[in-house]
């Protein structure tokens, strides 16, 4: 089957030259095609260009053929939400509400709340009960635009736990058309081994690593190096282990305070270091030159109320920066990327442009798919969205809250 879109008002963020991130200056640039069109064939984008031009493309006649008509309407590739933990058991408004009464992040985890408190959820959840309610989550994204999601387990914290979150996410990856990438993660210590920290680490590599790797349950292993958490001696053991096992590294770095964890992540070739709230020339001199993409959580700054990641320092220097969701029950509650992007241009100084480049093709860089996804070029996959009529793409990051996608195309087909 071949699907043309026709008379599309504006396609944004196309890539001739197919790059895999979009650094520094480059991110404020944003190539489109304005009265344009684009031919999907067998899942992927077989060509694109200007409407005059569409006689000259090339598909198989005999195939069916369905015609879109985009006439007042853009479309976009879809976002890449390469940050999130939207499989969990439970909300957490009542931390919510203790943070507006003036307890802090930092303190709810002392007391056994944050993570432990959904990590007691979801050992108590049914397999069953977990997939369906993270179905929804991932279906309620798909509206908002995303094609492709890291979801990462650490709400189990015990080895069976943490084999059923995975699970979950494997299957998750066999029943959705988006794109879904795994990633274990060493997220917090259980009460009962807050005095025997090494045994934990210990459990983490040799109990758990070994069987997610023989059963092929994660793609990415992912370590919260931060104060309170796992230290920078601890995080470099499971990067380590992971790597052993052909998992590249990722890292939770620097939200509540200066924790050498991005240093760690590029030592170990982390794919990405995400948060980057208390980061200073050294860090970013660090990202300079690394494989690592530097991950900004827009939704958890916004929603802790933290200080904010010093993204301008960060272009300016000549790094990329990409953004993703951070979707969890406890310290960013929305899986909403339109609206991650209006964080970026309001709290962030961002330009439209760059946002974009931060949530599509820089953020699928840090999930290890942007030779594929994040951005309109020939042969990627056809992962994108219409929009309703809009008068320009900065329209989007501007109308926060609003959904202003019309049709979501997944691996070439209409959902
Ligand atoms: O990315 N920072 C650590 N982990 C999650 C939040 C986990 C939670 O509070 O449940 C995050 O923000
Ligand atoms: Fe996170």
């Amino acid at each position: 089957m071949i699907l043309i879109l026709q008379n599309i008002k504006e396609l944004v963020q196309v890539d001739l030259k197919n790059r895999l991130w979009v650094a520094g200056k480059s991110m404020a640039e944003v190539q489109t095609v304005k009265n344009a069109f684009l031919i999907i064939q067998d899942k992927l984008i077989k060509d694109f260009g200007a409407m005059e031009d569409l006689y000259k493309s090339e598909y198989e006649l005999d195939d069916m053929i369905i015609e879109i008509d985009c006439s007042g309407k853009m479309v976009f590739p879809s976002y890449c939400d390469s940050h999130t933990h939207l499989v969990y058991a439970a909300t957490r408004e009542q931390e919510f509400v203790d943070r507006i009464k003036g307890l802090t992040y930092e303190e709810i985890a002392k007391k056994g709340g944050g993570i432990l408190n959904s990590a007691k959820r979801l050992q108590e959840m049914p397999e069953d009960d977990l997939y369906t309610h993270a179905m929804e989550r991932l279906e309620e994204i798909m509206w908002l635009g995303t094609g492709a999601v890291e979801i990462k387990s650490g709400y189990g914290l015990t080895t069976e736990s943490e084999l059923k979150m995975l699970k979950v996410i494997q299957r998750m990856k066999q029943n959705s058309p988006l794109l879904i990438k795994s990633t274990f993660l060493a997220h917090a210590f259980p009460l009962e081994y807050r005095s025997k920290r090494a045994d934990y680490v210990n459990l983490l590599i040799n109990e758990m690593l070994p069987l997610i790797a023989s059963e092929e349950l994660a793609d990415f292993v992912d370590v919260f190096c931060d104060r309170g958490f796992f230290t920078m001696e601890e995080t470099e053991r499971i990067l380590m282990a992971g790597i052993k096992y052909e998992m590249k590294g990722k890292v939770h770095a620097n939200e509540l305070a200066n924790s050498g964890g991005v240093q760690v992540g590029v030592k170990y070739n982390a794919l990405s270091a995400d948060h980057l709230e208390y980061i200073e020339d050294e860090e970013i001199a660090a990202l300079m030159d690394s494989e690592t993409m530097p991950t900004v959580l827009p939704g958890a700054a916004f929603f802790l109320n933290l200080k904010l990641a010093p993204v301008r320092r960060m272009i300016a220097a000549g790094l990329p920066v990409a953004m993703a969701s951070d979707y969890n029950p406890g310290s960013s509650p929305s899986g909403n990327m339109n609206f991650i992007q209006s964080l970026g241009c309001l709290k962030y100084g961002m330009t439209p442009e760059e946002t974009l480049h931060a949530t599509t093709i820089n953020s699928a860089y840090a999930m290890g798919i942007s030779e594929s996804y994040g951005s309109i070029a020939k042969g990627k996959v056809a992962n994108l969205f219409i929009t309703k009529e809009i008068s320009s793409y900065a329209v989007i990051p501007y109308s926060f809250g609003s959904n202003l996608i019309e049709t979501v195309i997944l691996n070439g087909e209409i959902q």
